[in-house]
């Protein structure tokens, strides 16, 4: 069942111990606050040389790095909108983000996958239309991929959570 390849938690994705996490970067791929620090300050520095050889990356794309000490095996670095009011192309841009890093996952036979909320801290993309943007660009992924076996989005907070329970909700 679909449904069943996706799962809804709240945490810290840094802990994520299936085969990669997903980073919510910036285009010049050097680390930052938010998410994007959390992931760097538990990879160690490995994480930054290895982001600095990828030359950037442009938004809505998404590049690979290995994991180093964190417990996953990849870190998918992409670039998520930063939210000018909606009528900039941000929920395309943002898809692309979801899609192009499943994609990347399933070429490097990722089986298991977690998210955090792209876009929805510095970026300031609404979680209510974000976690949509998640949750429907990643069921219609699953519905024609078999790998990844399942996406974990990881909340970092209660109404996170909650957003991304209405989404899967609207969705079904
Ligand atoms: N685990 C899971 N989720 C987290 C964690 C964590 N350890 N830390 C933060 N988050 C959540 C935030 O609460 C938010 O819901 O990740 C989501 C994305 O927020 P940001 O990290 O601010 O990312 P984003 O909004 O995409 O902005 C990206 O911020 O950190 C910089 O370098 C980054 O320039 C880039 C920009």
């Amino acid at each position: 069942m679909l449904n069943d390849r996706i799962k809804i938690t709240t945490g810290d994705i840094t802990a994520f111990t299936g085969d990669a996490i997903v980073n919510a970067a910036n285009t010049k791929l050097l680390g930052g606050g938010g998410v994007d620090g959390a992931i760097h300050a538990a990879a160690g520095s490995q994480l930054l040389e290895a982001c600095r050889a990828l030359g950037g990356c442009r938004e809505g794309a998404s590049k690979i790095t290995p994991g180093f000490d964190l417990p996953s095996r990849h870190v998918i670095h992409t670039v998520g909108p930063y939210w000018e009011g909606g009528d900039h192309d941000e929920s395309t841009v943002l898809a692309s983000c979801y899609q192009s890093s499943l994609e990347l996952a399933a070429r490097h036979d990722v089986r298991s996958i977690a998210f955090p909320a792209i876009s929805c801290g510095v970026y300031g993309y609404p979680i209510d239309a974000a976690s949509e943007v998640a949750i429907r660009t990643t069921i219609d992924f699953l519905r024609s991929n078999d790998i990844p076996g399942e996406v974990t989005f990881i909340c970092f907070d209660d109404t996170t959570y909650d957003a991304y329970v209405r989404a899967m909700k609207n969705q079904s």
